[in-house]
C-alpha cells in the first residue's frame, strides 16, 4: 500500500499578466486567452532558484503531513529546469530542507509528465522497501527559455508542487499508475542546447539556440489530448474502476483548449476537471502536484473521492495515477 501523507505547493510572488507581455512583445491578451486560456503566470524573483522553489513546496508538504525533515527517507524531484547541470537539484533540496544523508534523485527531461512518472517510481520504491519519499515537481522556466520568442514565452510560468508518500495510512491511497513513452517524437519538443549534441558555447549563444524552445504546437496539442485521455482511462481499468467513479481529474495544465478536449473525450462535466492554467500558465512538471495541493486546500476533494492525475510532456512521455481519498 502506498499513501499520500501530505500536499504542498509554491508559486513565486511576482505575477506577469498578458497585458505585461503585450507591452514588450507583439502579442495581445486576446490572442493568449483565446489560444491558451492563460491570463497570468508567476515568475521567480532574482534571489529564487529551482532549489528554493522546490524546498518551499516540500516543506509545505511535510508540514501538512505533520512530519519533519528527519522523517524523510528519500527525495525524487522532477524538473526540466534544474538548478545546475550537476549535481542534481534533489541533492540541494536535501541539504536545504535539513534532511539526513538520504538518497535523492532527479528525474530530468521528461517535461510535464515528470511528476506523475516520479510518483509512479516512488510508489514502486515504497512497495519494495517501505519508506517515506518526498516527490517534487518544479520548474523555473522563465529563466531558461527566450523571453523574446512570443510563440513560447507567454505559455509558461514558474512554480513547484510536492507530496509526501509513505507506506502508512495517510490522506489518500495511490491505487495504481500507468506510464508510457514515444521517443520517436522526441524532436517535436526540445530545448536542445546545453547537452552534448549542442553544448553551450559561443555559437549557441550567437545563434540564440541556448534558450530556444523548439516545438510543434499543433502536434503537441493532438498528442497531449490523446495520451492524457488514454492514460486516464487505462489507469482506471488497471485499478478496476471507471470514469463514473471519478470525482476529479487533474490534468497537466498546458492549455485550456487541451484540457477541454480531454474533458470532452472523457465525457466529463466541467466541475469534474480541475483547471488553474489561467492563473499560473504551464509550470511543466509542477502543474499536477500544485493543482492537487490547491484542489485539496479549496475543498474540491473530500474523503472517499477518487481522483485521477494525468500528464503529458516532452519525450513524448505520459503518465496517470488513480488516487483514492
Ligand atoms: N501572440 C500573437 N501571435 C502569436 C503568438 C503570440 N504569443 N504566438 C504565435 N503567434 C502567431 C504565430 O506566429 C502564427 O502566425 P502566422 O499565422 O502569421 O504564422 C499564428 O499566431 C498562429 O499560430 P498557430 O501555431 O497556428 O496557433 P495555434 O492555434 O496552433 O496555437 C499554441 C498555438 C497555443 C502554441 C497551440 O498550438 C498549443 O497550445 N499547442 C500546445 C503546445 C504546448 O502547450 N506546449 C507547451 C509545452 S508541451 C506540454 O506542456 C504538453
Amino acid at each position: 500500500m502506498t499513501h499520500i501523507l501530505g500536499f504542498g505547493g509554491y508559486a513565486p510572488e511576482r505575477i506577469v499578466t498578458n497585458e505585461d507581455w503585450a507591452r514588450v512583445l507583439d502579442t495581445s491578451d486576446d490572442w493568449i486567452t483565446q489560444r491558451t486560456g492563460i491570463k497570468r503566470r508567476h515568475y521567480a524573483a532574482a534571489d529564487e532558484s529551482t532549489m528554493t522553489l522546490a524546498t518551499e513546496a516540500a516543506a509545505t508538504a511535510l508540514k501538512d503531513a505533520d512530519l519533519t525533515p528527519d522523517d524523510v527517507d528519500e527525495i525524487i524531484l522532477a524538473t526540466d529546469t534544474p538548478e545546475m547541470m550537476t549535481p542534481d537539484t534533489a541533492a540541494l533540496v536535501q541539504d536545504r530542507l535539513g534532511c539526513r544523508s538520504i538518497p535523492t534523485y532527479d528525474l530530468g527531461g521528461s517535461g510535464c509528465a515528470g511528476f506523475v512518472q516520479a510518483l509512479d517510481v516512488a510508489r514502486s520504491r515504497i512497495i519494495v522497501d517501505p519508506k517515506r519519499i518526498v516527490v517534487i515537481g518544479v520548474e523555473l522556466i522563465s529563466r531558461m527559455i527566450s523571453q523574446e520568442d512570443r510563440s513560447t514565452a507567454v505559455l509558461f510560468g514558474d512554480g513547484a508542487g510536492a507530496i509526501v508518500m509513505g507506506p502508512e495510512r495517510g490522506r489518500a491511497e495511490v491505487l495504481g499508475a500507468v506510464a508510457g513513452t514515444d521517443g520517436s517524437a522526441a524532436e517535436i519538443l526540445t530545448l536542445g542546447a546545453g547537452g552534448t549534441r549542442n553544448p553551450f558555447n559561443a555559437d549557441s549563444l550567437a545563434s540564440g539556440d541556448y534558450n530556444r524552445l523548439v516545438m510543434d504546437g499543433r502536434k503537441i496539442f493532438v498528442e497531449a489530448v490523446r495520451r492524457m485521455s488514454e492514460a486516464a482511462t487505462d489507469v482506471l481499468a488497471k485499478v478496476g474502476r471507471t470514469m463514473t467513479d471519478v470525482k476529479l481529474v487533474i490534468p497537466h495544465q498546458a492549455n485550456l483548449r487541451i484540457i477541454d478536449a480531454v474533458r470532452k473525450k472523457l465525457r466529463l462535466a466541467e466541475e469534474s476537471v480541475y483547471v488553474n492554467v489561467q492563473d499560473y500558465g504551464n509550470t511543466g512538471s509542477a502543474t499536477v502536484p500544485f493543482a492537487l495541493w490547491e484542489a485539496v486546500n479549496q475543498g474540491r476533494i473530500a474523503e472517499g473521492d477518487l481522483v485521477v492525475l494525468t500528464a503529458f510532456g516532452a519525450g513524448f512521455h505520459w503518465a496517470a495515477a488513480a488516487v483514492q481519498f
